[in-house]
């Protein structure tokens, strides 16, 4: 299983200032982590609740159909192209990245065992969508449109060119290239697709966007470039298993909400960083920065209090940021708490040459570049130490399917606890939607008029802005 090493946010080892007396807060917590727990579990499949996601790993139905789709287009595409944004593309991209062999794009078709490319178009920079226009052949990409509400400017303005293009290159025909994944009863999508014969997969209600990977979000890509979800799903079955335990002294999903919780509110660390020791988890850091973010940033409690709640997530590389970022982390202002993301076993185990007698690097010579990796990592944590910074460690054993389930469901529980323990609604996202309605606004949308005039006076009236 996953591990979760708290050592390092203990008083005794960075002092009375910064460090917790965790197992005292264990126990004073000990009764409402109880009840967050058991309440997460007993909601979970009632309407309203938004708690859905937490029987995203049981749905045989959706592995099914998902599996029988990628079976059916097996061998026919070169390219999956999806189109979505935030919750809709950040898990997909974040699963890709850290399964599929490194580079997997600019590997040959033999080398991808015949399983296609695959491109995440999460943005809607012109430049970048015109430069993956001229790369990708057409008539062979299978373009996978992901909506939940079916309206997303930018998500609609991508599957328009998109179409308009596919339809003068294929005519009729391009329909086979297209699958819809959105909400089955709102949503322009779902009409669009109906409307237009699309192969349609649906996103379960009370599922919010960050916490869709594991519906057809993200298991239909995962399947069309050869992952194996059932392995995926059985990580989830088993880390849901484990995280059903009410006692916060056996669940590190709980221990970690807690610690994350209280590093906030009682020792001001206002800054979560997720720093991976591994390429591959790269976009899982950004993962994690959309889920944190947009679950626990809010302005008001469940009981209407302004709280102005939440962490701001920040993803670093290791090794790569710490010749980037570190500096900061030890002595800009100690506002952070470092959750280090370690692999316990990489694939490969790379030798490093042993070819120069210079005294200054030939202690590198003979051993292996992933000594080097783990002595990086080691010696950042123990530098932050030094500083009294507080960190955990979360231990993969290794990256494999299996184990990317459990990674990614395990910080979605942790934090849907770190939300209840805020007293916060974690599957809203209203500061989202405001921006979404003034692009509607700022771009015509019927409906959105006097919005329009209103936006029109804050932007550009320098009156107002006095
Ligand atoms: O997590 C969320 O709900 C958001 O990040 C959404 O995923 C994002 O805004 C895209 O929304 P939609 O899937 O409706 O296009």
């Amino acid at each position: 299983m996953i591990e979760l090493n708290y050592r390092n946010i203990k008083k005794e080892v960075i002092g009375e200032e910064n460090g917790l007396n965790i197992e005292e807060e264990f126990q004073t917590y000990k009764d409402t982590i109880h009840r967050i727990i058991a309440d997460l579990n007993s909601n979970k499949d009632k309407p309203g609740q938004n708690l859905k996601w937490m029987n995203l790993g049981y749905n045989e139905e959706t592995i099914w159909y998902v599996k029988e789709f990628a079976a059916m287009v097996e061998n026919r595409f070169d390219n999956i192209l999806i189109l979505g944004l935030g919750g809709s593309a950040l898990g997909g991209k974040a699963v890709c990245e850290a399964l599929l062999p490194p580079y997997w794009n600019f590997l040959t078709k033999e080398q991808r065992n015949n399983y296609p490319r695959i491109f995440f178009l999460d943005n809607i920079d012109p430049d970048q969508m015109n430069s993956i226009l001229n790369i990708l052949d057409l008539k062979k990409t299978l373009v996978n449109v992901i909506t939940k509400s079916g309206s997303t400017a930018e998500v609609m303005a991508q599957y328009m060119i998109l179409k308009d293009l596919m339809e003068k290159e294929l005519g009729d025909d391009y329909r086979k290239n297209v699958i819809a994944t959105t909400d089955k009863n709102v949503g322009i999508l779902k009409q669009l697709s109906d409307q237009e014969g699309y192969k349609t997969f649906y996103i379960p209600d009370d599922v919010a966007g960050r916490f869709s990977v594991f519906s057809a979000v993200g298991l239909l890509p995962f399947a069309l470039v050869g992952i194996n979800i059932e392995e995926i799903t059985q990580g989830i079955k088993d880390m849901d298993l484990a995280l059903k335990n009410t006692d916060i002294n056996y669940n590190i999903a709980a221990q970690n909400a807690l610690i994350h919780f209280l590093m906030n509110i009682k020792k001001g660390k206002r800054i979560s960083v997720m720093m991976p020791y591994s390429n591959r988890l790269r976009y899982v850091a950004d993962w994690y920065c959309q889920l944190w973010a947009e679950s626990l940033g809010k302005e008001r409690d469940k009981n209407n209090n302004i709280v102005n709640t939440g962490q701001t997530p920040v993803k670093a590389i290791g090794v790569t940021d710490q010749h980037s970022q570190i500096q900061l982390y030890n002595e800009g202002p100690n506002d952070k708490i470092i959750n280090f993301l370690r692999v316990a076993e990489f694939d490969t185990t790379l030798e490093i040459p042993n070819i120069f007698e210079y005294t200054g690097i030939s202690y590198l010579g003979g051993k292996t570049m992933n000594q080097l990796f783990n002595a990086e990592a080691d010696s950042t944590m123990a530098s932050l130490i030094d500083y009294k910074r507080p960190n955990v460690t979360i231990t993969i054993p290794k990256i494999t399917p299996y184990y990317i389930g459990q990674l990614l469901y395990m910080l979605e529980v942790q934090t849907a606890i770190t939300g209840a323990l805020y007293n916060i609604d974690t599957f809203n996202q209203p500061g989202v939607e405001q921006s979404k309605n003034y692009t509607y606004a700022l771009m015509g949308r019927i409906g959105y008029e006097d919005s329009a005039n209103e936006l029109h006076e804050k932007l550009f009236n320098s009156a107002s802005l006095v």
